[in-house]
């Protein structure tokens, strides 16, 4: 299982660079508590999910999970996969390079319906299978093997051996708890990362059950959780950072083209080159964190044009075609989305820098 996370990790940040405002969601369906998830997300540079409006929400596709099945190492056989009731297990299943030597219970992913090894103190959902009845029961609550197996026994039968094939049709219908990013922190609720107003709380929440959020699979409504619940959860990279500091265009450009990254030293910064539409409320959404009400872009007026310092040609349409003297540097304004207006470059203001 552990090459499996890694893996995708790594996908994740070699694709992190084309096109200028960047921002992207990915769902990973391993169970962790809310702040294993934050530090997983934040190791590779992204961090847990913010969420800043509806379109970002319905663009998450959530129902990929794990979920332990009756399938466990028998330390008293010689190391065989067996079944609870002490069936050697055929293999045919494993998923490539499964199971790793350390790990001693079974999940099966309703990604690809095959079987990964992974640690019996570990955490995963559980399907409970009544046999006699050949009936399943999903359980959306994060435990080890050994919990999970005991909670079938007492309710259901046993954990599911799924061994008739015909699982594809109920895995992506499930119902259960996602991690994002936002937590209570203090008296208020927060994002890991960056601001945002947006919510979709269940009707009964928020509620006291804890201090971390969770957003329903299926329903994608938000939900209290205590912290230390394992469950899937989804990271976001983003490429904008607001300097929250009040410079001048020139200082801007200069502090922007001066950072580094400690992750990745091939990183590059600059002020903001951004054409109309491209991740607008996004973009919108970090510059009213600023603390001026408008901010830097690289938009600037040289040799009778207006140039992006990117080199980009500059689409927007409603840009004065000869400033006056002092008005030769583009900013945002907090009260006018996707425009640009020219102002005085010494002006002192906040502005965003972008990464490639
Ligand atoms: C989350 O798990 C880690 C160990 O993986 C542990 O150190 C930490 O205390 C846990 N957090 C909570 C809130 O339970
Ligand atoms: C930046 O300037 C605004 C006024 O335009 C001011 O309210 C804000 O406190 C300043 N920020 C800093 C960090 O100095």
């Amino acid at each position: 299982m552990r090459s499996m996370l890694s893996g995708a990790l790594m996908l994740l940040i070699v694709s992190i660079s084309s096109g200028v405002v960047l921002k992207r969601y990915q769902y990973f369906e391993f169970n962790r508590n809310w702040s294993d998830a934050q530090s997983l997300c934040r190791k590779y540079s992204g961090d847990l999910a913010t969420i800043y409006n509806q379109p970002d929400m319905n663009s998450l596709w959530l129902r990929w999970y794990i979920v332990w099945i009756n399938l466990h190492r028998d330390s008293n056989t010689g190391q065989k996969w067996v079944w609870t009731d002490g069936t050697v297990y055929n293999g045919y299943n494993w998923a490539p390079n499964e199971p790793d030597p350390s790990e001693d219970c079974a999940v099966i992913s309703a990604m690809n319906n095959k079987y990964y090894g992974l640690s019996c103190e570990g955490y995963a959902f559980s399907f409970c299978e009544n046999y006699a009845l050949d009936y399943y029961y999903f359980i959306p609550k994060s435990m080890t093997w050994s919990e999970a197996q005991q909670h079938c026994q007492n309710n259901y039968g046993n954990l599911a051996k799924f061994n008739n094939n015909n699982m594809g049709g109920i895995f992506p219908y499930q119902h259960f708890p996602v991690w994002i990013g936002l937590h209570r922190d203090g008296g208020s609720w927060s994002w890991s990362s960056g601001v945002s107003k947006y919510n979709s709380w269940d009707p009964a929440e928020p509620s006291s059950n804890g201090d971390c959020v969770s957003i329903g699979s299926l329903t994608k409504n938000m939900a209290t959780q205590n912290c230390g619940a394992h469950f899937p959860f989804i990271c976001m990279w983003e490429n904008l950072l607001l300097v929250k500091e009040n410079k001048s265009w020139e200082e801007a450009l200069e502090f922007c083209r001066a950072l580094t990254s400690t992750v990745n030293s091939n990183l590059r910064f600059d002020l903001l080159s951004v054409q109309p539409g491209d991740q607008q409320q996004y973009v919108m959404a970090k510059i009213m964190e600023a603390n001026s009400d408008e901010v830097w872009t690289g938009l600037h007026f040289l040799a009778g044009e207006w140039l992006w310092v990117n080199g980009e040609d500059v689409l927007y349409r409603d840009l004065p075609v000869c400033p006056a003297l002092q008005q030769h540097c583009g900013a945002i304004s907090k009260s006018i989305s996707d425009s640009l207006e020219a102002r005085d470059c010494l002006e002192r203001k906040n502005f965003l820098c972008y990464v490639f």
